[in-house]
């Protein structure tokens, strides 16, 4: 593998909150046109480890090279406009605006100089998501749930980004939208988006994801293919055979 196909690689992570240690000791990296998935269960440490890549937290310890940029001390912000879009748990959408002006909200870094080009992104967007069309001029607060996670994934691909990170694509959705979202992640993948994707339901991640972590605790406690982790007894143990709790 050489060095310069790797887009993301970190290395001995550490995150704190106070005097409790979130995540401890996390290596792992992306590679250039991959889509890998990061398993674990509730508590696991998955959210914290996509706060520690995405600067919204700043690592204790570690290192987080992005594009061959070190860029553990960056702030979020800065992150971003390296290529680096986070969809955060929960989606965070903005429920008073309309949808378009979501849209332009996920595309501020490029707005002011290439807003011509941007129209016009919105219509590949509309392509990949009809129903944010249909629903362009109303509040995104209005939408359901599975619209609104569109939404949030829509907002992420107009800041154009390298890496694509998603916490928990299946939050709160039905299964029928899952599979729908999971799908369009497996298309914006084959069409050569790189994905880190954080999800709980691992059969799901595992299913459209070439290679996987699991977390435990705040570290990895496997890694491989999705194809290997899917026949690892443990694996199956922990996770597989395990409903998600319903919350
Ligand atoms: N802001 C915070 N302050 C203090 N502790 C936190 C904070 N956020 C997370 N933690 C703790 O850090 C640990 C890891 O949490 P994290 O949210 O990263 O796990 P997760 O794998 O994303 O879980 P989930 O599947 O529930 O989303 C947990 O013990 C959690 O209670
Ligand atoms: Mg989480």
């Amino acid at each position: 593998m050489s060095e310069a196909d790797i887009l993301l690689k970190v290395t001995g992570l550490h995150v704190r909150y106070g005097a409790a240690t979130a995540v401890r000791g996390v290596d792992m990296h992306v590679r250039r046109g991959e889509l890998v998935a990061v398993i674990g269960n509730n508590g696991a440490g998955k959210t914290s480890i996509l706060r520690g890549i995405s600067g919204l937290v700043r690592p204790s310890a570690g290192q987080v090279t992005f594009n061959g940029v070190e860029t553990v001390s960056f702030a979020a912000h800065q992150k971003v406009r390296l290529g680096l879009a986070m969809i955060p748990e929960g989606r965070l959408i903005f429920a008073d605006q309309t949808v378009e002006d979501n849209l332009i909200l996920g595309a501020y870094i490029r707005w002011s100089r290439e807003r011509p080009r941007i129209r016009t992104e919105f219509d590949e967007i509309f392509d990949l998501f009809p129903r944010l069309k249909e629903r362009f001029h109303q509040r995104a607060g209005s939408l359901s749930g599975g619209e609104q996670q569109m939404l949030a994934i829509a907002r992420g691909l107009l800041s154009r980004p390298a890496l694509l990170m998603i916490d928990e694509l299946s939050l709160g959705l039905a299964p029928k939208i899952v599979d729908q979202l999971m799908g369009l992640l497996r298309d914006l993948n084959a069409k050569g988006q790189t994905i880190l994707l954080v999800e709980q339901l691992a059969s799901h991640a595992l299913a459209i994801a070439q290679r996987a972590y699991v977390v435990n605790h705040g570290h990895i406690e496997l890694e491989g293919t999705s194809a290997e982790l899917s026949g690892s007894p443990k694996v199956m143990e922990t996770f597989l055979g395990k409903k998600r709790n319903v919350v």
